[in-house]
């Protein structure tokens, strides 16, 4: 049977690999590598660096896979559906064309394969349209975790509970029920139209690269000098990508 590593390498910093990860790199016969364009041209790269620097033996194959643009229309989840059923197919036609029986591939996954990411949903749909896999994941380091390990804070407030959300989902509002709240895609800086006057933001753009960008503070204080700074680092490179960890205020406590 085709098995299929999905290894999470991390997001931006080879050091981060571990050592599970480089040991199922060195398995893999075919590594899938897909390519989202100019924009995503560094992400890209850094998979392909990643293959270079920890794979010892170098009769590997590597296929580029050409991932479509989600066509954006009103329903989201209707727009998210369709776009990884076409997903679902190209990886399929991939598989079998491209792996043998007996051999392995490997999809390298940003930060960790659990958190925002859909290719387990994807190769779930091809197992359930009939085509046999193994699958093995390989955990990885999460924008999440360097976040907070650059802005050397715990994520929770003693006994209180984490959000991981979206932008999208931010936009509608701070959600009182969680002490802290962290945010992966968001394009278009929700924390800057949010009205909770007492609220804490540790940022970060490009974490574990050597464009790594940190600012933290009272929100109020803060948000004008993170958006400047976004728009400057996204002209610059051309894309960006960001967190960022929003928490009820706790100066004054103990
Ligand atoms: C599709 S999600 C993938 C998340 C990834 N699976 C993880 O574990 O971090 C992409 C989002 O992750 C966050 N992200 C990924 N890499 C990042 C980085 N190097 N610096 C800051 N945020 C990053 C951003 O919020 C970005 O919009």
């Amino acid at each position: 049977m085709r098995k299929i590593f999905v290894i999470g390498i991390g997001v931006g910093d080879p050091d981060h690999m571990t050592i599970q990860a480089i040991k199922a790199l060195n398995q893999a016969d075919v590594f899938f590598i897909p390519d989202k364009g100019a924009e995503k041209a560094a992400l890209r790269d850094l998979r392909t660096a990643i293959c270079e620097r920890f794979i010892e033996n170098a009769d590997y194959r590597t296929i580029s896979v050409d991932v479509p643009q989600r066509t954006s229309s009103g329903d989201y989840l209707a727009s998210v559906d369709e776009w990884h059923s076409r997903l679902a197919d190209i990886y399929a036609r991939l598989f079998e064309h491209e792996l043998e029986e007996n051999e392995i591939g490997a999809i390298l996954v940003w930060g960790d394969p659990a958190i925002y990411d859909s290719t387990l949903r994807i190769i779930e749909r091809i197992r359930i349209k009939g085509l046999a896999l193994e699958i093995q994941v390989i955990p990885g380091i999460s924008s999440v975790q360097v976040l907070a390990a650059k802005h050397r804070v715990v994520l929770n407030q003693i006994g209180e509970s984490v959000l991981l959300t979206t932008g999208r989902k931010l936009a509608h509002g701070f959600p009182d029920e969680f002490g802290s709240v962290v945010v992966l895609l968001d394009g278009t800086q929700a924390f800057a139209s949010l009205a909770e006057p007492d609220l804490d933001i540790f940022w970060g753009a490009y974490l574990g690269t050597d464009d790594e960008i940190l600012i933290s503070g009272r929100l109020a204080d803060v948000k004008d000098k993170i958006e400047a700074a976004r728009k400057l680092a996204r002209q610059q490179h051309g894309w960006i990508m960001d967190t960022y960890l929003l928490r009820k205020s706790d100066r004054g406590r103990c």
